[in-house]
């Protein structure tokens, strides 16, 4: 079932979200949502937090070739373990800030412990832009954006102009 996407700017977005106990089938659930409602967007990756679930769950697939086998992710606790010295720059976009598109630096390589939907536990490494997509989702699971990384005044005319966007959505449903 495909899941309502929050927009910037939304409390619910600049929370740190609490660590799952426990496995559920409903966060299995959850997480498949998440990816139906990722590929319908379309994006590569989406936080539980950005469906409005506070919880520490992501998925992405950042399998871009047309016609690759998908390649489904979903990570419950996912934590960055290690990171490189070498930095790699992304023309980042968010889902929950759509159509805005800025260039962020981050770690070029990543090392990442989570538990699978199965309940193992495991740990990759990731260079390229999964690496830049499983930071910005792990980000979303502390309450920061792609845009916080960006200089005040610009974050700001952004979160305008998200605002004004909410506010024509709005209008339209009513
Ligand atoms: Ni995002």
């Amino acid at each position: 079932m495909k899941r309502p996407i929050l927009i910037h700017p939304d409390p619910r977005l600049k929370k740190t979200a609490p660590a799952i106990t426990d496995l559920s089938d409903d966060l299995r659930a959850l997480a498949d949502d998440m990816l139906e409602t990722m590929y319908a967007a379309p994006g590569i990756g989406l936080a539980a937090p950005q469906v409005g679930v506070d919880t520490r769950l992501i998925v992405m697939d950042c399998i871009k070739e047309d016609g690759a086998a998908p390649r489904p992710m979903a990570m419950f606790n996912p934590e960055i373990i290690a990171q490189s010295d070498d930095l790699n720059i992304y023309d980042e976009g968010c889902l929950s800030i759509p159509d805005i598109y800025a260039e962020v630096e981050r770690p070029a390589e990543v090392t990442v412990r989570w538990i699978d939907p199965t309940g193992t536990e495991r740990q990759q490494d990731f260079d390229g832009l999964w690496a830049t997509c499983v930071q910005h989702e792990i980000d979303h699971l502390n309450g920061i954006l792609f845009i916080d990384y960006l200089k005040p005044l610009k974050r700001q005319l952004i979160t305008r102009k998200m605002v004004k966007l909410k506010k024509d959505r709005a209008r339209e449903k009513a």
